[in-house]
């Protein structure tokens, strides 16, 4: 049995968009793990309870963690570490920039330490960047405690197995009976944890998620990595293979936190009909992928979104977004 530390507000409101179902001819509804927290809101934090209770459990007093410059991940570590007592180190793909914008800002905020690593080193040297700085902890008397990217591992994913049962419950208990949920996916914990908690609850709707990192073929290896080491770790009695993996592909654009016209776009078209942000990097593409594969006839019946935060991100796109 995993220990967990309370660190979200579960569970998050499932509701209708009676306005885009409507607009999009479909029958939509969302699940807002937007609202988890304030700073501490999106799909992390449910990972955060396991991991950090983990990191506690095993005495370590400082968090090592990684991720893209403006990271939701690594927000969410800086605050939890804050709040729960960790010092907080942060590996940040990219040159030291002159501005802390979004997330950066929070971070700071948080008093995470913060190191900046070009993209090349980052991609070809995390590991040993890792140890570095856990070396360096190490030497000055602390104890570290590494999160991988996302919090992607079979102890992270678990909080979306949790996540699951609690959407089950909310849908039963409401007679909603999604025929899928579809999500963004990055380092593959969320999409992976979902579809191991429909599996062990035996309950027949489709997992899709929408990647926005990687191609299809690598996020189907990814998502089904942390399922294989889950399935050790948690001596699950579920099966698995990539064909059980739903990807979709087509909507990473020019790449990973870039945006253009058709994202900026929808992320308006969403706001003002449902008050809602969905965020450039995640959520909207996601989201755009719902409303295009909707269109196209490939999501019949009642979808169901799931929000996984992101609303820092959308303040480094202030220009696109209000130009
Ligand atoms: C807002 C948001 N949505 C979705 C994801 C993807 O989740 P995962 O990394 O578990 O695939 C992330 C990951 O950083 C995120 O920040």
């Amino acid at each position: 049995m995993l220990k967990r530390i309370q660190l979200a507000n579960i569970p998050t409101p499932l509701h209708r968009l009676n306005k885009l179902s409507e607009l999009w001819e479909s029958d939509i509804w969302i699940k807002r793990d937007d609202l988890t927290g304030s700073g501490l809101m999106g799909n992390k934090v449910r990972k955060l309870e396991y991991l950090l209770a983990d990191a506690s459990e095993k005495g370590a007093d400082t968090v090592i963690t990684a991720g893209g410059m403006q990271s939701n991940h690594c927000r969410a570590v800086a605050i939890a570490c804050a709040q729960l007592g960790f010092k907080c180190r942060l590996l940040l793909r990219g040159n030291t920039p002159s501005d802390f914008d979004g997330n950066l800002m929070l971070d700071k905020l948080a008093g995470a330490q913060m190191h900046f690593i070009t993209e090349e080193e980052y991609y070809s040297n995390l590991p040993s960047e890792f140890n570095r700085i856990a070396e360096e902890v190490r030497s000055e008397g602390g104890r570290a405690y590494m999160i991988p990217e996302g919090g992607s591992n079979a102890i992270g994913a678990w909080g979306y197995v949790e996540a699951l049962r609690e959407l089950r419950k909310q849908c039963f208990s409401s007679k909603i009976f999604p025929d899928r949920i579809i999500c963004a996916t990055g380092s593959g914990g969320t999409h992976a944890g979902l579809l191991m908690g429909a599996l062990l609850e035996n309950w027949d709707v489709e997992i899709d998620s929408v990647s926005v990192c990687y191609d299809h073929d690598e996020t189907i290896r990814i998502v089904l990595e942390i399922i294989d080491s889950s399935i050790d770790l948690h001596k699950l009695d579920i099966c698995v293979s990539r064909q059980d993996i739903k990807v979709i592909d087509g909507y990473i654009g020019e790449g990973y936190a870039k945006a253009g016209r058709e994202v900026f776009d929808l992320i308006t078209e969403v706001v003002r009909n449902e008050g809602i942000f969905v965020d450039p990097v995640y959520t909207g593409k996601a989201m755009l992928a719902l409303k295009q594969e909707t269109a196209k006839g490939n999501m019949k019946g009642t979808t169901l979104f799931w929000h996984t935060g992101g609303l820092f991100g959308l303040f480094p796109f202030r220009n696109e977004l209000t130009g």
